[in-house]
């Protein structure tokens, strides 16, 4: 596809996008390409995308978590908060299936049991990750980057002939749009400034269609802009994708939590809305009040 298709398609989206746009919880933005679950695939019928039950694991016998159990809903911005070592992203590792735990259950929908897949199969799944640094392809332009994303190894024998299908361009656009990048489509990816470089790793993560996104301290490093930009990002998907944030930087949260889950010790020492556990004083003591 040549730019200027790509560009005008980029176009499209963002017109529907407003025709579509109306004040719904979550933020208001329509994007056709996350849906949270397709029926049959995850089984999200008893209101949980996400399950863990006492879930420990142990490095050289230190506790990195231990007895952990939390829960997500479909749909839902979760943010998790807590103190350095405090295991979050642990939690990520073992969700991922990076790390095995020692104990416990780790369910994606009611249905399958993630410490029965490897790390690219719960990819394949849905779960997608965000690591702290960015790690785009510095020298590939921002369009090859996203057309990169959609070679999974299932796919690799039909990207060789490299042609995005209809489909794929439609997402691809849209992608771009939702990341902020549409009017840098064929920027080098080198050249782009952090907070950027971490949307287009955000907006690899979408060609995927995952159902569950998991970031981990993504506005750590951008300037206060780009975290707003960052903040609208995700309220918009927010609905259409689970999401869960660990994330230091406390007005970023506010802008975008519903619930937040404070780790500490491996564990969750407080839940609530952010005002509900900024109150709590064992919240204060290990976390806040530093
Ligand atoms: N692979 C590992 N081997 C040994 N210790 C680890 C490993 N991963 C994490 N830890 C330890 O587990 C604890 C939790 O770490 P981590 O999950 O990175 O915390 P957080 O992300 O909340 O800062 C820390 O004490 C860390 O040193
Ligand atoms: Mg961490």
């Amino acid at each position: 596809m040549t730019p200027d298709l790509l560009k005008q398609g980029a176009q499209r989206v963002a017109e529907r996008l407003e025709k579509t746009n109306t004040d719904t919880e979550s933020g208001g933005r329509e994007a056709s390409y996350g849906r949270v679950s397709t029926p049959g695939e995850v089984d999200v019928s008893h209101g949980r995308i996400l399950y863990l039950e006492d879930v420990s694991v142990s490095f050289d016998g230190f506790k990195a978590i231990n007895k952990l159990s939390l829960d997500i809903a479909p749909g839902e911005l979760r943010c998790i908060i807590g103190p350095n070592g405090a295991g979050k992203t642990t939690l990520m590792d073992i969700i991922t299936g990076k790390t095995r735990p020692d104990e416990g259950q780790v369910f994606f929908g009611s249905t399958i049991d993630l410490l029965r897949h490897n790390e690219p199969e719960i990819a394949q799944l849905g779960i997608g990750r965000k690591f702290q640094k960015p790690t785009v392809f510095e020298h590939l332009s921002v369009f090859e980057n996203l057309e990169l994303a959609l070679k999974t190894p299932k796919g690799v024998k039909a990207s060789m002939f490299s042609k995005l299908d209809s489909a794929q361009s439609d997402r691809l656009a849209e992608v771009l749009h939702t990341i902020h990048l549409a009017d840098s489509v064929l920027a080098q990816a080198g050249n782009l400034s952090h907070g950027q470089k971490q949307w287009l790793e955000i907006g690899m993560l979408l060609m995927q269609d995952p159902k569950l996104l998991l970031l981990d301290e993504p506005v750590a490093g951008m300037t206060d802009h780009e975290t707003e930009r960052t903040a609208e990002l995700f309220l918009s998907l927010k609905g259409k994708h689970s999401l869960m944030v660990v994330e230091h930087d406390m007005g970023f949260v506010k802008t975008i939590s519903d619930i937040v889950t404070v780790l500490c010790d491996g564990s969750v020492l407080a839940q609530g809305t952010l005002d509900q556990v900024q109150a709590d004083e064992r919240v204060i003591e290990v976390y806040l009040g530093r």
